[in-house]
């Protein structure tokens, strides 16, 4: 395996971008929220889910940060500062919107945006998560998983979180387990109805020490 030097990336060459993208859409290829908001299971072979994954990674390098581990990047985390968000306005993130299929968009729009924005403000009160750096992504390359990368990139942002003395706040529907093996309590949790199944959401917090 690659060394694990932890880093923030600033740009990606297309073909890095593509490749971390695939990796990451395999890594996820179980995750029933992207399932249904995308309409089909992500897969290197599902040329909407890899995008999707690169527009969160190039909305990560535009407006947030990008941490990785690893050099050939078999480990990567995408999370948005104080007050910053991401930009679904982008061209990328337009062009990945206009191929989703319309039942899924309007259950993005009438399910998951609806619950979502009431579930955050439950589980962290108002406007903590815009006031604290918030993760968007996370996810470990699939040969490369189990190897200590996850906690390892989690740990290290925990740290940038602690400098800046805000919260870090994220939300998983994969990893409940993994969280909980590094001592985590959910602090709320939340069920999506999609038309298969409910997709339980968890949500999670890290507090800066007084
Ligand atoms: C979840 C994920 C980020 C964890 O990263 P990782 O590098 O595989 O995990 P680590 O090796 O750092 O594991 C840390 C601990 O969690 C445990 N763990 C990791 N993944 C686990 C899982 N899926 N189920 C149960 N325990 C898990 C490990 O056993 C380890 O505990 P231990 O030290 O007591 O043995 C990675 O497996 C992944 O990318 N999964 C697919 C995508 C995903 O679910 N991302 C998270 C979305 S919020």
């Amino acid at each position: 395996m690659s060394g694990s030097n932890f880093r923030q990336i600033f740009t990606l060459s297309d073909d890095e971008l593509t490749r971390v993208s695939r990796n990451l859409a395999v890594a996820f290829s179980q995750d029933p929220l992207a399932h249904a908001l995308l309409g089909e299971w992500p897969s290197d072979r599902s040329d909407l889910a890899v995008d999707f994954f690169k527009a969160h990674i190039s909305a990560g390098l535009s407006d947030g940060a990008v941490y990785a581990v690893g050099e050939d990047i078999p480990a990567l985390l995408v999370a948005f500062g104080p007050g910053k968000e991401m930009n679904d306005q982008s061209p990328e993130w337009k062009d990945v919107i206009s191929r989703i299929p319309g039942v899924n968009r309007h259950w993005q729009l009438n399910e998951f945006k609806v619950k979502y924005e009431n579930f955050i403000e439950q589980a962290y009160g108002k406007d903590c998560q815009h006031d604290s750096w918030y993760i968007i992504l996370l996810g470990v390359e699939i040969s490369n998983q189990k190897r200590g990368l996850g906690s390892m990139l989690l740990r290290e942002m925990q740290h940038v979180a602690e400098q800046d003395q805000v919260s870090l706040c994220w939300q998983t529907t994969t990893a409940p387990e993994f969280y909980e093996a590094l001592g985590f309590k959910a602090v709320g949790e939340v069920g999506y109805l999609s038309r298969s199944e409910t997709i339980t959401q968890r949500a999670y917090i890290s507090r800066p020490s007084p």
